[in-house]
């Protein structure tokens, strides 16, 4: 009786990896965005959420490419991780693969000189 659960445990958590593509990852990461983070950053994260009518300093504009020619993706990770100012701390929330794939999102936000 044991085995048997155990095993459905192990086919889910299997499945679950399955469905985890990079597509996926970033799929995840834009509506994680939309749920946790664009209160403060704006939904197309210009750093205008109706929350950051109250912060200094205000959250960064990551639709404008300068700001993202400014900052690694070290660096965001690290902010994401850990908290930057008063913006928490999402290592409680957010495995480092869903680190590492909202920052890919955050990339998307600015438009690059190769897209336009
Ligand atoms: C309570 C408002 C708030 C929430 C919620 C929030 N942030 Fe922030 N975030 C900020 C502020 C303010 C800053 C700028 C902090 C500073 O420079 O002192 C910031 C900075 C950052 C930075 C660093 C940018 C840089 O150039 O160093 C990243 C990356 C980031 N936020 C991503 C996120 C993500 C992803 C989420 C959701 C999981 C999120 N934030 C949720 C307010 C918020």
């Amino acid at each position: 009786m044991r085995v048997v659960r155990l095993l459905g445990i192990g086919i889910g958590i299997l499945l679950a990896g399955a469905a985890t593509t990079r597509g996926q990852a970033q799929d995840d990461a834009s509506a994680t965005f939309a749920q946790k983070c664009a209160m403060c950053h704006g939904k197309a994260g210009a750093g205008d959420g109706p929350a950051a009518v109250a912060l200094t300093p205000k959250p960064p504009n990551f639709a404008d490419p300068k700001v993202q020619a400014a900052v690694t993706d070290e660096a965001l990770a690290a902010a994401i991780t850990n908290g930057k100012g008063s913006m928490p701390a999402y290592k409680e929330q957010l495995t480092p693969q869903a680190i590492k794939a909202m920052v890919a999102y955050l990339r998307t936000l600015a438009p690059s000189d190769t897209k336009r």
